[in-house]
């Protein structure tokens, strides 16, 4: 099988390429992303394999189909990117739908405590040998409420790491899971009663915008508020209204509505013309990161191997159990 790896870095060749041999699988890595003007570099290939900032629209998927490309393999879990409705009959889309929810939860805690004991900021004082505290004061989390939105693998690690801080943790999740060690309320309850809000759901038509103006303005004031599920979960625009309303003591964010470009990028000599953006890293109390939650080792190594394997039963004609579904689910 050959396949075509779009968007690739140095550190996804490290875990993919001595897997391939094993596999007997040609890969070729292309470090642009996949797009109008670079889809042509698929042609003659037998899957394209692609992370999360490059989106696969209705006119990319036909091109594929035109060029005999039968698969998609998604380097993530998340599949927001891809027309999978437009995929139907003609591209299969497989993705990973758990490499190590662990990775992404316990990032997800770090935002938290980062943003919470204001370590970026002492971090550049004492470097300085400014030694003062003025200005660091955080908060405990023992005996806070925290709220998780979304109970899948990922919100569920979230809600253990959570209960060992000593957090009464509440949950929404419109499929609730069982034993979940949380208290599932509607999603007005937990974000009105919650101080810690962390997202851990897909982004769907019904998600976007999930925390919008109206969910801000029942936020308890000085809320902390943590995304490393999808940008598109939050309208940025409400939520920098209410940056400047004062109303969070902190917030966290992995991802964001318009990574595409900028994300995965060294983009330190450029002029950004994302105002949102540059205006999101004005404010003391956000911490953003480059949509790297998922990014440790064990994580690595398991996306590589089962994006591989979902290639191989492509190839051999074996069950698809991770063929990306309209329905949203597996
Ligand atoms: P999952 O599929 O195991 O769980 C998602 C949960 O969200 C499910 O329980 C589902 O019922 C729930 N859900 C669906 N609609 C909802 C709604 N309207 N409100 C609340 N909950 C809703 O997915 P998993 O593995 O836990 O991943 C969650 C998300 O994390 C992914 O969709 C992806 O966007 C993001 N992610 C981010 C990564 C990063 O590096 N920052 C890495 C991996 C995933």
């Amino acid at each position: 099988m050959k396949i075509a790896f779009y968007g690739t870095k140095p550190y996804d060749r490290i875990w993919f390429e001595p897997l391939a041999a094993d596999y007997g699988f040609e890969l070729r890595f292309i470090e642009l992303p996949c797009k109008e003007e670079t889809i042509a570099l698929a042609e003659g290939y037998d899957a394209i394999c692609i992370f999360v900032n490059d989106y696969v629209d209705k006119k990319l998927i036909d091109k594929l189909y035109e060029m005999g490309v039968k698969a998609i393999l998604l380097r993530s879990a998340g599949f927001n990117h891809v027309d999978v409705r437009a995929a139907q009959g003609k591209v299969a889309v497989l993705r990973v739908p758990s490499y190590s929810p662990e990775a992404v939860a316990e990032f997800a805690v770090t935002l938290l405590l980062a943003v919470n004991r204001h370590i970026h900021k002492a971090y550049n004082r004492t470097r300085d040998f400014n030694m003062s505290l003025n200005g660091l004061m955080g908060s405990d989390l023992n005996h806070k409420v925290a709220g998780v939105v979304g109970t899948g693998k990922i919100g569920q690690a979230m809600i253990r790491i959570l209960k060992g801080f000593g957090m009464q943790v509440l949950a929404y999740d419109p499929y609730p899971a069982e034993e979940v060690q949380a208290e599932y309320v509607p999603l007005e309850e937990l974000i009105s009663r919650a101080d810690v809000i962390s997202l851990h759901c897909p982004l769907t038509a019904d998600t976007k915008n999930l925390i919008c103006r109206e969910s801000i303005a029942r936020m308890k004031e000085g809320v902390y508020l943590i995304n490393t599920s999808r940008g598109g979960l939050i309208d940025t625009e409400a939520l920098i209204e209410g940056l400047l309303q004062k109303k969070f003591a902190g917030v966290g964010l992995d991802v964001y509505d318009e990574e595409e470009g900028i994300f995965y990028e060294d983009c330190s000599e450029d002029i950004i013309e994302d105002e949102n953006l540059a205006r999101l890293m004005t404010f003391p109390n956000v911490i953003i990161t480059s949509h790297m939650g998922f990014f440790t080792m064990e994580a690595m190594q398991a996306i590589a191997i089962e994006t591989l394997e979902n290639a191989y039963a492509l190839e051999n004609g074996l069950p698809l159990v991770n063929s990306v579904q309209l329905s949203g689910q597996t």
